[in-house]
């Protein structure tokens, strides 16, 4: 089912009923306006793990979007129309949908206008390490649709409603649909939960022979992430003021994993010393794949031992990397992240939520650990996880509140 995702189209949404996803999801909301004004408000409908954290929706596509008209108010009418179609007939949860769609900053240039002040979006600009990722491809195109949901069988409906004949979701009949304002330019897909990397782990590019993804991994590097205190709220990633209060900036850039030399050049302990931290690797605290860790990975035990780790251990922590870069003690991205095999090469599509672009930046910035070259770790060492991943797809998005999703002006209370 998950290649099913992959391919799209109504040869693989048939597929995925054959073989046993259901279309057959909770009903939406008999009135639209009843759903919370921030897209991004997912947490309350997610379903939670064991141990209190939340769980993000299993099947992924996200839909890169170029105009095809002029964005005016008959077209904002059928994005309006479209979208709350979907929102009517399939429930806003994990086992019905859940989906945003945001806007990049060259949308925004096509207006006279300026954007409101209050939204930190500039033009994108990757942030690359000095291993030189050469083909890195920036999102010029309009927008980016992020569907989400549990049943492989509704984000392929969902998308086939959206920009291919189906008229009709869940017993519920469609009345307009995007095709007339945008054109699919891109189509990316994924996929994260217990079992599912470890079940498409074989015969990927960048992926050993031996399969080594534990069963239980929700993440192809084999480990639990997402823990609830090592992200924001999603009070802290939204906009405060301006038309576009309960908005928020989203990030979107593919990584491609090099599993071989992850999973072939480094053994356990030191893969948890490289993501977590060394201490986390000499006091087994992680476990397998993160089964010892509740809803908090501790890792800001040891943000102040980061140099010492790197002088006398040569390797320093990803995530203690990161959680130097907490705001009073609090994380400010919202990772949403999740596993791909586009391409058929295991990857990760990083997403994320943050209330400003810099904020973003200050945090992407430390992930490349300069400061740690003076102790001898550059990008191909032991500097977190730099050595594992290519950066191959970067770009940046409004995601505006509901009210103002179809097709916003940069100042649209004028
Ligand atoms: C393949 C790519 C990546 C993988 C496998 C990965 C994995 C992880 C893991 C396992 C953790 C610790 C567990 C958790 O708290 O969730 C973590 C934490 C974190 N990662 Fe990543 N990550 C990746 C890329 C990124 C990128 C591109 C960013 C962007 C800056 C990022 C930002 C963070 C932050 C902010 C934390 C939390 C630190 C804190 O506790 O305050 N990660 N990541």
């Amino acid at each position: 089912m998950r290649s099913a995702v992959a391919t799209g189209g109504t040869v693989a949404l048939a597929a995925c009923l054959e073989n046993g996803s259901s279309l057959e999801v909770p009903d939406g909301v008999p009135e639209p306006l009843s759903l919370p004004e921030r897209q991004h408000a997912w947490n309350d409908v997610l379903e939670t793990d064991r141990d209190g954290n939340v769980e993000p929706p299993s099947h992924h596509v996200f839909l890169n979007l170029s105009l095809s008209s002029d964005p005016d108010s008959a077209a904002r009418e059928s994005v309006t129309a479209a979208l709350q179609g979907v929102e009517r007939a399939i429930e806003w949860s994990s086992s019905g949908l859940l989906f945003t769609l945001g806007y990049t900053p060259a949308y925004f240039d096509r207006f006279d206008a300026t954007l409101d002040e209050a939204v930190d979006l500039p033009a994108p600009d990757p942030i690359v390490t000095l291993s030189a990722e050469s083909d890195v491809t920036v999102d010029t195109t309009d927008a980016l649709l992020h569907l989400g949901s549990d049943e492989p069988a509704v984000v392929l409906a969902v998308e086939e409603a959206l920009f291919g004949d189906r008229t009709e979701l869940n017993g519920h009949s469609l009345s307009a649909s995007l095709e007339s304002v945008f054109e699919r330019t891109d189509r990316r897909t994924g996929f994260v939960g217990r079992g599912l990397p470890a079940e498409r782990q074989s015969g990927l590019d960048g992926m050993p022979e031996s399969e080594p993804v534990p069963e239980e991994a929700p993440f192809f590097m084999g480990f639990r992430s997402g823990f609830r205190e090592s992200q924001a709220t999603e009070d802290r990633v939204t906009i405060q003021e301006g038309p576009f209060a309960d908005g928020s900036i989203q990030h979107f850039e593919t990584l491609e994993l090099e599993l071989d030399a992850w999973f072939e050049e480094s053994d356990h302990e030191q893969r948890v010393a490289q993501l977590f931290s060394p201490e986390h690797a000499e006091r087994n605290a992680v476990g397998e794949y993160g089964e010892r860790l509740g809803s908090s990975t501790g890792v800001e035990s040891v943000v102040d031992d980061i140099h010492e780790h790197a002088r006398e251990r040569n390797t320093v922590g990803h995530a203690q990397k990161l959680a130097r870069e907490r705001e009073n003690g609090e994380p400010v991205l919202l990772r949403r992240d999740v596993n791909t095999t586009d391409g058929n090469r295991c990857g990760v599509h990083f997403v994320s939520l943050q209330r400003t672009m810099s904020e973003f930046r200050r945090v992407r910035e430390a992930m490349l650990g300069e400061e740690f070259r003076q102790h001898g770790l550059g990008p191909r060492q032991s500097n977190g996880i730099l050595r594992y991943l290519r950066l191959r797809h970067w770009g940046s998005y409004l995601v505006p509140p509901r009210t103002h999703r179809a097709l916003p002006r940069p100042d649209p209370e004028r």
